[in-house]
């Protein structure tokens, strides 16, 4: 191989780009679900007729909103000092030709791109007048302002505003804007599966929207890789559950951008149905398509490899048919894969031209092989236990019920063997699910799982001694019995009636008492939350006694002053200031006391300052008084 075939297989390999699969689209289902959504939307504002008359266009309906959103902007003017309303009724008029006439608006939005605007201003201005029909070339508004503004409010909202604002100009050199795309690309946020930016839906819908338009009107392929566009349609799908309408029309905004442009449209491959492939559905079926559930252009699909869930992978690389629809691939996977159970099929697509949609590779895709099941040489058999030999056995035909009746007690054991068969090629398999099932003539079910003992070959023992407490409650009598076998890849689960096994079991049934079950479903006490109970108090003859004991110094404090011979009298003499001097020695007892109670330090020291001034002048001029009375 020389160096000129290395390099073309290089170039040819570096322009097939290569993205992941959508996974998901806007099914039919839902879009007749948005559809819904906006038409059952009142509208009660110019904003409202926006997005509903715009969703449903996107959705290919726009006929059915016509009627009620134009009778809307025909009967509410907007406001000329505010440009969004201006915007949302010359759009819908734009959309309709509702038959109103906003020419008179046409000099003063003019005009009001003169005085200092913000981005989202400049969009609603340029927009509406080009609504009605009026240019703006880059005399009026140049992009350099655009970009200068976006850069200056450093928001993504304001770049994608600025994107679809210069999309919208007559002429203007559009490069710088252009070669911003790139930067603002790389500020998305990255979640494991998807890539958004911070501001939510709006934002991302509006720069996405915004990036795809100024591509399409410079006619030059924005900094956007496929793979980029596929995590961004990915972040849009996992928003359209949503019941909100702005929410509605943003996600069918940048959907529609991503589904149809030049440059980059995100596909999905999505399974048709998900029945599971046996000998009535043979064929594996996928859809390609854009992220609107449309068709792209051919693609080669291939089916690489079929894993089966426990890992053994085949490598088929074959091409699906595609269908005449232009949507739909299929491939005739039965009885290519012809056993049984989950697998995960790795399918690739590469466009047989040249085209924006990408390469994908490993797409997985979860698949079920299912079969129909035959019972075969089923018995069942009554055994000694002791010796371990059968004292009975009876052979099963599926579907019929056995009339044989049956008996066995607790020296016996009841063994059911029995085979499972692909309908198909009358192979031995397993199933997910073997249930043996006995009910009682009280309509109590007592299940039990029959397992293989090699595959496809299952026993069923029941040891009539081990098991009559655990499960029957030593309760004798006849049991139905039944075989339920079903399954993720059985085509046709199914519940056999055997026949009825008549059971005897020494001892009596625990009937479970009427006070037990009462217990059982009868609602608990109310629980009531206790306080701590205070702690006993002693006798009030106690507490009055200590009481009395404790004030007892207070009264006999004046009588043994004055049989001490306290001069109680003196207060007479020195007048007003012994008075105010007793009330500030009081005073400052008191404070003590609250002190101790509640007050703090610093509290208690601005009060003291205060009384004990009062006090020291007051005890001073009393002093001074009696002295003055003595000396006379
Ligand atoms: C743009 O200006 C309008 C009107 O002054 C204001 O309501 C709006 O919040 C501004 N937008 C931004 C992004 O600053």
């Amino acid at each position: 191989m020389g160096p000129v075939v290395v390099l073309l297989l290089l170039v040819g390999y570096a322009s097939a780009e290569v993205a992941p699969s959508l996974g998901d689209v806007i099914t039919s289902r839902d879009q007749t679900r948005l559809r819904e959504l906006f038409r059952k939307t009142p509208i009660d504002s110019l904003t409202t007729a926006y997005y509903v008359s715009n969703g449903l266009r996107i959705l290919g309906e726009q006929d059915n909103s016509k009627k009620q959103t134009c009778s809307y902007i025909q009967q509410h003017t907007p406001d000329s000092t505010s440009l969004d309303t201006i915007f949302y009724a010359t759009s819908v008029d734009a959309l309709f030709d509702c038959e109103v006439s906003y020419s008179s608006f046409e000099k003063s939005l003019k005009d009001s791109l003169n005085s200092e605007r913000n981005v989202s201003e400049l969009f609603y201005i340029v927009s509406s007048l080009t609504n009605i029909g009026s240019k703006v070339d880059q005399k009026l508004l140049s992009p350099s302002k655009l970009l200068d503004l976006a850069e200056q409010e450093e928001s993504i909202l304001s770049y994608g505003q600025a994107f679809l604002t210069a999309s919208l100009l007559t002429d203007g050199d559009l490069t710088s804007l252009m070669d911003t795309v790139e930067d603002v690309a790389v500020q998305a946020d990255e979640s494991p599966t998807s890539l958004y930016f911070e501001g939510g839906i709006e934002t991302t819908s509006t720069a996405i929207t915004g990036i795809v338009r100024l591509g399409t009107r410079t006619g030059n392929r924005p900094t956007l890789s496929a793979l980029q566009a596929t995590l961004f349609g990915k972040y849009f799908l996992s928003i359209k559950y949503t019941e909100t309408i702005s929410e509605a029309f943003y996600v069918l905004q940048a959907v529609e951008a991503l589904a149809h442009n030049k440059f980059f449209v995100p596909t999905g491959v999505t399974l048709v149905n998900r029945l599971p492939i046996n000998i009535h559905n043979q064929k594996l079926e996928v859809h390609l398509t854009n992220i609107l559930n449309e068709p792209v252009p051919p693609s080669d699909v291939k089916l690489v490899t079929i894993e089966s869930s426990s890992g053994d992978k085949d490598t088929i690389n074959k091409s699906f048919t595609s269908e005449s629809d232009g949507i739909t691939y299929s491939y005739l996977l039965f009885p290519q894969v012809g056993s049984p159970g989950g697998y995960k099929v790795i399918l690739s697509t590469e466009p047989k031209t040249d085209s924006p949609i990408a390469q994908l590779v490993h797409v997985e895709l979860p698949v079920i092989v299912s079969f129909s099941v035959v019972v075969e040489s089923a018995e069942i058999s009554i055994i000694e236990r002791d010796q371990n030999v059968a004292v009975k056995t009876v052979p099963l035909q599926y579907p019929t019920t056995s009339q044989d009746n049956l008996s066995a007690d607790q020296h016996s054991k009841v063994k059911m063997t029995f085979q499972l068969l692909n309908k198909q090629n009358k192979e031995k398999v397993n199933v997910h699910q073997t249930f043996v099932r006995l009910v009682s003539a009280h309509k109590e079910e007592i299940y039990f799982v029959a397992t293989p003992t090699n595959i496809g070959i299952y026993t069923f023992e029941l040891d009539l001694a081990d098991a009559a407490k655990e499960f029957f409650n030593s309760q004798s009598g006849t049991y139905e019995m039944s075989l339920i076998v079903g399954g993720m890849s059985v085509e046709n689960p199914f519940s056999w009636d055997i026949g009825s096994l008549n059971l005897k079991f020494p001892g009596t049934p625990q009937d479970e008492t009427s006070e037990e079950l009462e217990y059982r479903y009868k609602p608990r006490p109310e629980i009531q939350h206790l306080f701590r109970a205070p702690e006993k108090r002693p006798p009030t003859v106690v507490s009055f006694t200590f009481a009395i004991l404790v004030m007892a110094p207070v009264v006999l404090l004046v009588p043994v002053w004055l049989l001490l011979g306290g001069n109680i009298l003196n207060i007479t003499v020195s007048g007003p200031w012994a008075i105010i001097f007793h009330i500030g020695l009081i005073g400052i007892f008191g404070l003590y006391y609250l002190f101790w109670v509640q007050l703090n330090m610093f509290q208690t020291l601005k009060y003291l300052i205060i009384l004990g001034g009062v006090t020291f002048i007051s005890g001073n001029r009393m002093l001074r008084q009696i002295a003055k009375y003595r000396s006379a």
